[in-house]
């Protein structure tokens, strides 16, 4: 069965981040009707999978099933390769209940200096998953690599960009116009696929 979804259907975006749904309306070409899980005053599950396909699986099956329609979720964060993969899905975590990303890239750091490793190669990963009401799902996920510098460099962007520089780039993701990180996010790269799975 082909997983499609016609222009104008609703779609439940799995956030009570009431600032991600026009963001995410757009990156879908403003095609769906987006409605939160924070609007429907659905509960949000903990994240209990250890990937970032699990978790956005997780929590878009949470949405659909509660709210009979179709629910997309998104888990995503930074990968250190010297530190196994860490922070990966406690990106969001490592910078505690005030987000500070500051002490959390601080973190990050730190902890490579404990393993005296000079790798400092990483990179972002964005899951994204479709669930169908007590139906079918569609995951998939877009990845950038990178490198890590310290300190970080730029102002812009958000919680790690100031510390990740894109493989064949000179600036970092804090450095880079908006549109220039679009082009190549890891973001950008699962939504273009999502949308050639779900669009016709
Ligand atoms: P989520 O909202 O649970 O998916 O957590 C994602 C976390 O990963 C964010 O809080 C950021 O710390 C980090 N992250 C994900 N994407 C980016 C990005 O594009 N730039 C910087 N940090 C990111």
């Amino acid at each position: 069965m082909a997983l499609k979804l016609e222009p104008g259907a609703k779609l439940v975006l799995a956030t009570h981040n009431p600032g991600k749904a026009p963001e995410i309306a757009a990156l879908l070409d403003g095609r769906f009707e987006i409605i939160t899980a924070g609007q429907l005053g659905l509960p949000e599950p903990d994240e209990t999978e250890s990937t970032f396909v699990g978790n956005a699986l997780l929590k878009a099956r949470h949405a659909a099933d509660r709210s009979g329609l179709p629910a997309l979720a998104d888990d995503s964060g930074l990968s250190v390769k010297a530190l196994d993969g860490a922070p990966g899905i406690f990106s969001a975590r490592w910078a505690g209940p005030s987000k500070d990303f500051v002490t959390a890239m601080q973190n990050v750091e730190t902890r490579l200096e404990e393993m005296g490793s000079d790798d400092r190669a990483a990179w972002f990963t964005s899951a994204l998953a479709v669930a169908w009401p007590n139906g079918p799902a569609l995951v998939v996920e877009g990845r950038v690599d990178g490198t890590l510098v310290f300190p970080g460099r730029g102002t812009r962007g958000f919680g790690y960009d100031p510390i990740f520089m894109p493989e064949g780039e000179t600036m970092t993701f804090g450095e880079m116009e908006p549109a220039a990180k679009d082009a190549i996010s890891h973001r950008a790269r699962a939504f273009a696929k999502l949308k050639a799975a779900l669009f016709d």
